[in-house]
């Protein structure tokens, strides 16, 4: 069975998204310009951009782009939430940026969307262990990656099923939006620090349960 791994990016202030989110004004309160100071790393790497993101040719090489790619090569199924897919729903390419089967944790019931190359998404009205279980049965020896946003994240580290918390800390202060470590229920030492990466516009930190 692979693991099971939180990769985001997050500002210096420990948001995950800054305040102000709005589907039909995607600059409002400065979001956009926000977002791409903490996630513009992500934009400028080679791998995402031509094998996620199918933006074209080009783009960063190095450590940071390496990093990308093994973390995409490992992902079997992604979870997400709600929030998260409905902003992507607009926002993502037509080729959505997964390639793999997404579960959205969600109370609204729907069938499964199927996108060009190889991205469904599963929309689940049974809770995270149900997500997990059926992210878990289509990845097989590959890993389940806990997409985002907080809310998701928060549910799956107090489930206790998070094996690797990868961090993305952007140089970027928000002043408010969605935090990521809130409302856990027993937040006690569990981590070890694997690894750290640094480039120029994050500090990729893994944490290992221990
Ligand atoms: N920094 C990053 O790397 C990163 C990554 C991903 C997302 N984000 C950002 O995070 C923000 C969204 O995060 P968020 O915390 O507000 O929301 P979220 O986690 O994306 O979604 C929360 C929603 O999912 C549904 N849901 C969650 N758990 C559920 C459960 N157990 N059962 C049924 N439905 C459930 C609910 O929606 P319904 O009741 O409507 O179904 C809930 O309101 C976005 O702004 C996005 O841009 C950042």
């Amino acid at each position: 069975m692979g693991k099971v791994f939180v990769n985001i990016g997050l500002s210096l202030d420990g948001y995950m998204a800054p305040e102000g989110m709005r589907m039909d004004r995607p600059d409002h309160m400065n979001w956009g310009a926000k977002w791409g100071a903490m996630m513009g790393w992500l934009l400028r790497q080679q791998h995402f951009r031509e094998n996620v993101l199918k933006a074209g040719p080009g783009g960063e090489t190095g450590p940071i782009n390496d990093h990308v790619r093994s973390t995409f090569e490992r992902i079997g199924a992604n979870i997400m939430g709600k929030r998260m897919f409905d902003q992507g729903e607009v926002a993502w390419p037509e080729e959505a940026p997964f390639h793999t089967p997404v579960y959205v944790l969600t109370h609204e019931k729907r069938e499964p969307w199927v996108r060009p190359g190889g991205t469904t998404f599963h929309f689940v009205n049974d809770g995270p262990e149900r997500a997990l279980e059926l992210a878990r049965a289509s990845a097989g020896d590959r890993d389940v990656r806990i997409s985002g946003g907080a809310d998701v994240v928060q549910q799956y580290l107090n489930l206790g099923v998070v094996d690797e918390l990868e961090i993305a800390l952007a140089p970027v202060l928000f002043g408010g939006g969605r935090r990521l470590f809130e409302h856990l229920h027993a937040p006690g030492p569990a981590w070890r620090i694997d690894r750290v990466l640094d480039g120029p516009g994050a500090t990729h930190l893994r944490y290992v349960r221990q």
